[in-house]
């Protein structure tokens, strides 16, 4: 079993696709074991994002990310971090397969609606960073 981080970033919020994206996890057959909406400021921000901090975008990836609510969420399954990465879909907009939540519902490479841990070290790392042990169940 494998533990995920994953995040509804502000734009899925704003556009009400919360359950539309919590629903093709479950319906995948994940299981939740960790869920809260939060506004993250700059400091939870920046170190979620910290291995992009020279990166041009780093400082608009920032804005964004805090600019509203967001749902935070660990989802736990056999090769949950690798199927999470294949139902989120690509992230240039052009390589986002039909199916996936990017190539159903964005073109856009910043809006794109969801986070989802990329390799176990980033997951443990993400996981510690966003929830407290006593917040999963
Ligand atoms: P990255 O970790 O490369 O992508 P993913 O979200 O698929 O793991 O990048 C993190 C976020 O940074 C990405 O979701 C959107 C933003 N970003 C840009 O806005 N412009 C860019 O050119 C890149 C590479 C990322
Ligand atoms: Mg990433």
């Amino acid at each position: 079993m494998e533990r995920t981080f994953v995040m509804v970033k502000p734009d899925g919020v704003e556009r009400r696709l919360v359950g539309e994206i919590i629903r093709r996890f479950e319906n995948r057959g994940l299981r939740l074991v960790g869920l809260k909406l939060l506004q993250p400021g700059r400091a939870l921000a920046e170190k979620h994002y910290a291995v992009h901090r020279e990166k041009p975008f780093f400082q608009e990836l920032v804005d964004f990310i805090t600019g509203g609510p967001v749902v935070a969420m660990v989802w736990e399954g056999n090769q949950a971090i690798l199927l999470v990465r294949n139902m989120m879909g690509a992230l240039k907009p052009e390589n986002a397969q039909p199916g996936t939540i990017r190539g159903d519902y964005t073109t856009d490479i910043q809006t794109n609606l969801v986070h989802g841990s990329d390799a176990p070290e980033t997951a443990q790392s993400e996981i510690a960073l966003w929830f407290k042990p006593e917040e999963l169940l």
